[in-house]
């Protein structure tokens, strides 16, 4: 049932969140708030949960006990399609480009994808936004090239248009950087910090923690399943807990 939100309700809620791959407890009892359009990183040492987390939010897992609140309606049972439709974007959870599309192509197939089939919007319109999104991701002059010839700094942008086309509330970028130079990294930072705002919520893990710092309103850090720190970036930095979950005892 969908209650209508309070306007300062969070704009997702995670309530008391268990999940188990068989009998190993890989997310234990995680509640959170984020807030409509907050900057929120997570971090924590592999194989802490971040993913699992990331998933039960996006709908790949059902969690064994807990909920997930969107917008004010529980949307535990709901597939991944249904809560896309309802604003939760993943980067990656979004099948990978056709390579021999061209940009601007691969972008219209994700906006067919968000308005579901029985699009009335004419071809002209999609293209149309379609270019709207890629100005904003600064790959407009892309638009005609293969996606094949993109390089790899390009092919996250690309991941990014399409999360965009989806129109989401909350994107998830889990480590969309990795692999990335440092002056890259620095640039897809820049566009995640000029995409969230007013409307739209992001979620951030990334294991470059300057870009954590930068980035992030507030950081929550996870260790085998539990949360250990959640505040402002330098508090969680310096907390003694994170510090020993990444450094090992
Ligand atoms: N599908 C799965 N089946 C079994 N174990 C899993 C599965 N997915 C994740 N895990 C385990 O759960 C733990 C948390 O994984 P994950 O959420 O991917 O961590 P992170 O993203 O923080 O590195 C790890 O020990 C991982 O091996
Ligand atoms: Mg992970």
């Amino acid at each position: 049932m969908t209650v209508p939100a309070a306007p300062d309700a969070p704009l997702l809620r995670i309530d008391a969140l268990t999940k188990s791959f068989g009998g190993f407890v890989a997310l234990n009892d995680v509640s959170v708030q984020v807030r409509k359009g907050e900057r929120f990183g997570l971090i924590g040492p592999n194989g802490s949960g971040k993913t699992t987390l990331v998933h039960c939010i996006s709908g790949a897992l059902r969690p064994n006990k807990g909920a997930v609140i969107f917008g004010g309606e529980d949307v535990t049972p709901l597939p991944p399609n249904q809560r896309s439709r309802r604003g939760i974007a993943r980067s990656f959870q979004i099948p990978r480009p056709f390579r021999s599309m061209t940009v601007l192509e691969n972008l219209m197939v994700a906006l067919d994808f968000a308005a579901g089939r029985e699009t009335l919007e004419s071809t002209a319109h999609r293209r149309e936004a379609a270019m709207s999104i890629l100005a904003r991701i600064g790959l407009a002059a892309k638009a005609e090239s293969p996606t094949a010839t993109l390089t790899q700094v390009e092919l996250r942008k690309m991941e990014l248009a399409r999360a965009m086309a989806t129109g989401p509330k909350l994107l998830i970028s889990d480590e969309a950087m990795a692999g990335l130079s440092t002056s890259e990294v620095d640039e897809v930072l820049d566009l995640l910090m000029s995409l969230g705002g007013d409307d739209i919520a992001i979620i951030m893990i990334e294991h470059i923690m300057q870009a954590v710092m930068r980035f992030s309103q507030r950081v929550m850090c996870l260790d085998a399943g539990r949360i250990i720190a959640i505040g402002p970036p330098a508090e969680v930095m310096a907390n003694a807990r994170v510090q020993e979950a990444y450094l090992g005892t």
